[in-house]
């Protein structure tokens, strides 16, 4: 399949699944009755409206016109010149090390869904035969379309949505699905639902755009890590200590007796997520260490305790972040390390 074939690939209705075609600016069902606008060449398809804040929307406004005028590299660099965080988050080239973990070849089909500022969906494009992104905030999606077609990336299409976690993509159109760092998160646009089950459904949804055999990246963040264990504020429950570490119906009581309805993040042990990807069809599952933390990993360890046991013997490996974690990691037992790292990466592939 040529390259640029991935930009007339159908999107379906996320709630009906019936095909949608171009009409003007909209993506329009065929009996007429369903339409999703597109602006500036993005379907929208958000549920419940804007997913930013004025703030955050006039921001990537700016940003969205400063990459038109100056170049998507430097409208980062300027938009986010006073937070070097942010920067490195969207910048670093370390932080791909976990592409070479997965299955990609020239003729792999990639969904990334919750791409951010796109600081991944390039580098998909470059070793793919094409790459689907799906960002739930609108400016940030428009933002990752000109990330990637100022790197000449032309195998890329960028859609808005994913707020209640269906997906607009006809059955069996991917080889792989890549969710880093998004699970934990993407329920919390969704406000009438248990987080639970919306994370159920995008499990689902992503074992339906799967083909048969097709594989699944997954990385999230653990509800066990060992900062949490220790006492570290949560920034998935509204920065309490503890956190999502704590009994699920304390933890619940304690939100609400500070005025939270929702967590903001919905995190899982190791155990408990394995079951919930293999209860969503998937199977031949392998889970990393991604050391010394998730969100800037050098290494990701197969968390089987021989493997283990050999990244421990490599000079400089560092395994962990902060340093009363670093230092109580080094005493877990391999075997137990998988239960408390500060991420959850798996490979799963989906039932052939
Ligand atoms: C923590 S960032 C991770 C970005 C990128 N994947 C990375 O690893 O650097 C999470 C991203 O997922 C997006 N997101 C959250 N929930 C989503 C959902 N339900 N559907 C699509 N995108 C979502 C957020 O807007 C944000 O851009």
């Amino acid at each position: 399949m040529p390259h640029d074939s991935v930009m007339e690939r159908p999107y379906v209705c996320p709630l009906t699944h019936s095909l949608l075609r171009p009409d003007d600016q909209a993506l329009r069902s065929s009996a007429g009755d369903t339409v999703y606008p597109v602006r500036s060449g993005i379907p929208q398809f958000q549920r419940f409206g804007a997913a930013e804040d004025d703030a955050g929307r006039a921001r990537l406004a700016r940003l969205n016109a400063l990459a038109r005028s100056e170049g998507w590299e430097a409208a980062l660099r300027s938009v986010w010149r006073d937070d070097p965080g942010m920067l490195a988050y969207v910048l670093q080239p370390g932080r791909a090390a976990f592409l070479d973990l997965l299955p990609l070849t020239p003729h792999t089909d990639v969904l990334e869904i919750g791409p951010g500022l796109g600081q991944f969906t390039a580098l998909f494009a470059q070793r793919a035969r094409s790459v689907s992104a799906l960002e739930v905030v609108s400016g940030q999606a428009e933002f990752v379309a000109q990330r990637c077609a100022q790197q000449g990336r032309d195998n890329v299409r960028v859609a808005a949505g994913g707020d209640d976690c269906r997906l607009p993509y006809p059955d069996a159109s991917f080889d792989l699905v890549v969710l880093n760092l998004v699970f934990e998160w993407c329920a919390s646009r969704c406000p009438d639902e248990p987080e639970l089950e919306v994370q159920r459904r995008l499990l689902g949804e992503m074992a339906r755009v799967l083909r048969p055999g097709g594989s699944l990246y997954l990385a999230t963040k653990n509800r066990f890590a060992l900062k949490y264990l220790i006492g570290k504020a949560d920034e998935h429950s509204h920065q309490m200590r503890f956190g999502n570490a704590l009994p699920r119906s304390l933890w619940r009581w304690l939100l609400r007796r500070r005025g939270q309805a929702r967590p903001g993040g919905l995190l899982h042990s190791h155990d408990a997520l394995q079951a919930l990807i293999e209860q969503a069809g998937f199977t031949d599952l392998r889970s990393f260490w991604a050391a010394p933390e998730m969100r800037f990993a050098r290494d990701y360890v197969s968390t089987d305790a021989a493997a283990v046991r050999a990244a421990r013997r490599q000079p400089g490996f560092v395994q962990g972040e902060g340093r009363s974690a670093r230092w109580l990691m080094q005493c877990v037992p391999a075997p137990l390390v998988k239960h408390l790292t500060p991420g959850l990466a798996f490979l799963a592939k989906k039932l052939a």
